[in-house]
């Protein structure tokens, strides 16, 4: 979606940043505990105001956030009561920094070494286009060894607004380079969207995938054993 898109959803709030959960996601604390997160630095892409971020920056290392709209990032540090300092596109509190910046537009260096990378509502807020820059764009702010934890939404009949419906086997064909394991599947028929839209079901997946190594590597290794199938 367009930068307009969002900063008008964060400007209406209530049911256009209906995303936004007031409870740190369940398969957060189920997938992410506090052991696992310990040490470690947590990226967040597409952060909004997520509150998983503040759970995040209890038990990691380091976390950090990026988000285009800055009325979200303020809202996130007044309703968590969090002081912070602005330097520059940074907001900073304690060890959780918070872009404001186009995703598309940060760098590894921004960044820096990234252990742990917590995907909800990101992914599946992007138009398929947009996806693909987005799935590029993450290939080059992680490494071989990043632990990627990705929520999808999988619903019927589809929309063309987000968040858009991603299944598995899209996931597959998005990560060949990721060891993946699918390690949440519930139906949700009590989910919002299914009495909003209509839906006759909706999924909700989460996938927690190992980064094994760089996309390039990937496809060489595919066209390699494509054209050694081609010539045998
Ligand atoms: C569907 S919301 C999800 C927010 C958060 N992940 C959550 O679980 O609540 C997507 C967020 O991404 C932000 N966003 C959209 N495009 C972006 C971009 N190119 N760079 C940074 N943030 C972006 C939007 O402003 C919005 O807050």
């Amino acid at each position: 979606m367009e930068k307009q898109f969002w900063a008008e959803s964060w400007e209406l709030e209530g049911h256009y940043t209906s995303f936004h959960r007031r409870d740190v996601h369940p398969y957060v604390l189920k997938h992410l505990t506090p052991y696992a997160l310990m040490d470690k630095s947590v990226f967040v892409p597409l952060c909004g105001k997520s509150i998983d971020l503040v759970y995040f920056s209890q038990f990691a290392e380091r976390v950090v956030g990026v988000e285009l709209v800055e009325k979200a990032i303020l809202r996130f540090f007044e309703e968590n009561h969090l002081a912070y300092e602005k330097k520059g596109e940074r907001y900073v509190s304690g060890n959780l920094t918070i872009f404001c910046k186009d995703l598309f537009a940060l760098t590894p260096e921004d960044i820096g070494e990234i252990d742990i990378v917590y995907d909800r509502a990101s992914l599946v807020a992007l138009p398929l286009p947009m996806r693909v820059e987005y799935l590029q764009k993450m290939e080059e702010l992680t490494s071989p060894g990043t632990l990627y934890f990705l929520n999808t939404l999988e619903y019927a009949p589809t929309m063309d607004n987000p968040p858009f419906s991603i299944a598995p086997d899209d996931v597959y064909g998005y990560y060949p380079n990721y060891l993946i394991e699918h390690v949440e599947s519930p139906e949700l028929p009590n989910h919002g969207m299914v009495r909003k839209h209509n839906l006759y079901y909706l999924k909700e997946h989460g996938f927690m995938m190992r980064k094994l190594h760089d996309a390039a590597f990937a496809s060489l290794v595919e066209s390699a054993t494509r054209s050694f199938y081609e010539f045998s």
